[in-house]
């Protein structure tokens, strides 16, 4: 059974509240506990990249209450399903998971395999704000239907 997800990019202000929101929006009703994390504290109490907020609220989800936070230990004990954004994410995430702890650990990804790629590219960088919120709509989508 899938109570909890966190989603977990590099810096928590593009990817990974991106698919908080709009997992968020999707799962309403369902009772989850929904969180986004970064494996960096580089933004740490920092809102999400403005870029990301304008085209969030454009497609009708809502940003503006999340802040940056770096991923902690008892992050792998309190979420059923941590969900990372791309390899690296997945790589920094195993590399902290301490023995024991019950999160599984997966790639976004995985659940649109209709983008024929794994890793969601970074728009912090790229600026393709629209084509990440494509892939992260679809992935929320597969991922709702799966748990
Ligand atoms: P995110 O994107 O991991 O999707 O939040 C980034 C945000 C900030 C930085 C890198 C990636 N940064 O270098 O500050």
């Amino acid at each position: 059974m899938t109570r909890s997800i966190l989603f977990v990019c590099l810096g928590n202000i593009c990817r990974s509240p991106t698919a908080e929101a709009v997992f968020r929006g999707l799962a309403k009703g369902r009772g989850l506990l929904i969180d986004s994390a970064g494996t960096s504290g580089w933004h740490d109490g920092g809102r999400s990249d403005p870029r990301a907020s304008a085209e969030a609220t454009r497609r009708g989800y809502d940003m503006s209450m999340i802040r940056s936070r770096q991923v902690c230990s008892a992050d792998f004990e309190r979420f059923d399903l941590i969900i990372a954004m791309d390899a690296q994410n997945l790589a920094d995430l195993n590399t902290a998971h301490p023995a024991g702890a019950k999160a599984r650990l997966e790639l976004f990804l995985d659940y649109a395999p209709e983008f024929g790629i794994r890793d969601v590219p970074d728009p912090y960088y790229e600026d393709n704000f629209e084509q990440v919120f494509d892939m992260i709509e679809a992935a929320s989508k597969g991922l709702l239907a799966a748990i």
